[in-house]
């Protein structure tokens, strides 16, 4: 079982999939106008709902993306991923709302508040330097927003115990507050769809899969919050109501050609201009109307000598606020992909798909070109982990000594932060 506290061993991403209808994000790709290098590389491998919002990128209607951190600890390259991912899609078009989950810090990970607001800070700092702009975005720390806590509140009225303990293995003796953290999350998720913040929209959420228990949740609770539920069927969509049939007679005005039965009504058409008119009402008669969030999800980073990523082992993640001089040398004392000696490598050629150094290369470090050589070179056996290393140690130095300049003289206050 996966769930957001524990991520054990190595992960089997075709078996996640399957066992929870991820899509790969491959059947998709080609629709996209300009892809983010991630996602042309196959290091983001699924998503649920991406078609909604590369329909709506294309159509430039208004859309979201949002994605959370935790600041338990210093912002590493494994946030650098999420962050790059927000960045790209604001750029896209969407409005970014990033959550600085300081509640979950504080309760799952025990962090005092002076902790959680210097940690947060270079949160935000270090997504800023890494290009989210001022206009189109909401930052915000959890404790500082009362639409999420408002929100969390509401969907724990439509969640029972059971059906936390089938998603996330609670046991009676569980805290309340780990159940209450889903809720939240679950807030954080769907407030970009509240009147607010102009209604409801496609959001995307950019996670690792360890979040995709919330996700599968936070899908159903905006589903079952809503009055009205949709269902394609051929040539239009069937659509129920949550709250008694009374409501479905609001939607016998509506223009489309229908057919009314005692539970529900058919409509035929194009099934998103129907949904989208439904939402309408919805919202006039006081519902949420939420369109379930659509995800995309990200491979784990893989810990610098192999085996688990994790923030408690400092020599185990390259920071983005280590010394520039540290972080080359993580990098010299990595694991690669090379073979025992050298005239083997030179002979046989080293694995690039089994090295944490090509893997930084492809996360974050190179262009295309770039790329294909080193995995060239290295699998004919022309480039020595040595060499290799110590390209990547130098790029890595001064990346850290840039993004590091520019964290530390961002204005903050061109941005809406809600601390
Ligand atoms: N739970 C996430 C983590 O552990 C952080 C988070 C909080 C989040 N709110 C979110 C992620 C909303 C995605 C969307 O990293
Ligand atoms: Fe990894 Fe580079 Fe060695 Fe190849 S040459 S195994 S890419 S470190």
């Amino acid at each position: 079982m996966i769930t957001p506290w524990d991520v054990e061993g190595a992960v089997d991403y075709e078996r996640l999939m399957r066992e929870f209808g991820i899509r790969p994000f491959s059947e998709i790709i080609d629709e996209i106008p300009n892809p983010h290098p991630l996602m042309r590389r196959g290091v983001v491998f699924g998503h649920r709902d991406y078609d909604r919002i590369v329909r709506a990128m294309k159509r430039r209607e208004e859309w979201a993306v949002m994605s959370g951190f935790m600041p338990s600890g210093l912002p590493h390259l494994g946030h650098k991923m999420t962050m790059d991912e927000i960045v790209w899609h604001q750029k896209m078009g969407g409005k970014a709302f990033v959550c600085v989950a300081d509640i979950e810090a504080r309760f799952v990970r025990g962090l005092n508040r002076d902790k959680l607001r210097s940690f947060g800070e270079l949160y935000i700092r270090s997504i800023v330097a890494l290009g989210l702009r001022p206009k189109n975005c909401l930052i915000y720390y959890q404790s500082a927003n009362r639409h999420v806590k408002d929100l969390a509140i509401e969907l724990s009225s439509e969640t029972n115990f059971s059906e936390l303990r089938a998603v996330y293995g609670f046991k009676p003796e569980t805290s309340l507050i780990k159940m209450f953290v889903p809720m939240i999350q679950a807030g954080d998720i769907l407030h970009p769809q509240l009147k607010d913040f102009g209604g409801f929209k496609p959001v995307v959420v950019p996670v690792g899969i360890d979040q995709d228990p919330h996700l599968r949740l936070t899908r159903d609770l905006a589903n079952r919050i809503s009055i009205y539920s949709f269902e394609g069927i051929e040539g239009g969509v069937r659509v129920r109501s949550r709250r008694g049939r009374e409501y479905l007679e609001h939607l016998k005005t509506l223009e489309f050609d229908f057919k009314a039965y005692e539970e529900h009504i058919d409509f035929f058409g194009d099934r998103e201009t129907i949904e989208r008119e439904i939402r309408k009402i919805e919202v006039e008669i006081g519902g949420y109307a939420f369109i379930p969030p659509s995800s995309t999800y990200h491979k784990f980073t893989t810990g610098l000598r192999g085996g688990k990523m994790s923030s408690s082992k400092p020599e185990s993640y390259i920071s983005l606020f280590d010394k520039p001089d540290e972080g080359a040398k993580k990098v010299m004392k990595a694991l690669t992909g090379g073979r025992v000696t050298v005239e083997e490598q030179r002979r046989f050629g080293g694995d690039p798909d089994k090295c944490v150094v090509f893997e930084l290369y492809t996360y974050h470090f190179a262009d295309d070109k770039t790329l294909e050589e080193v995995r060239r070179d290295c699998t004919e056996g022309k480039l020595l982990c040595g060499r290799c290393k110590r390209n990547l140690a130098e790029i890595v130095k001064d990346f850290l000594r840039d993004f590091q300049e520019r964290a530390d003289s961002v204005d903050l206050s061109d941005y809406e932060i809600l601390e």
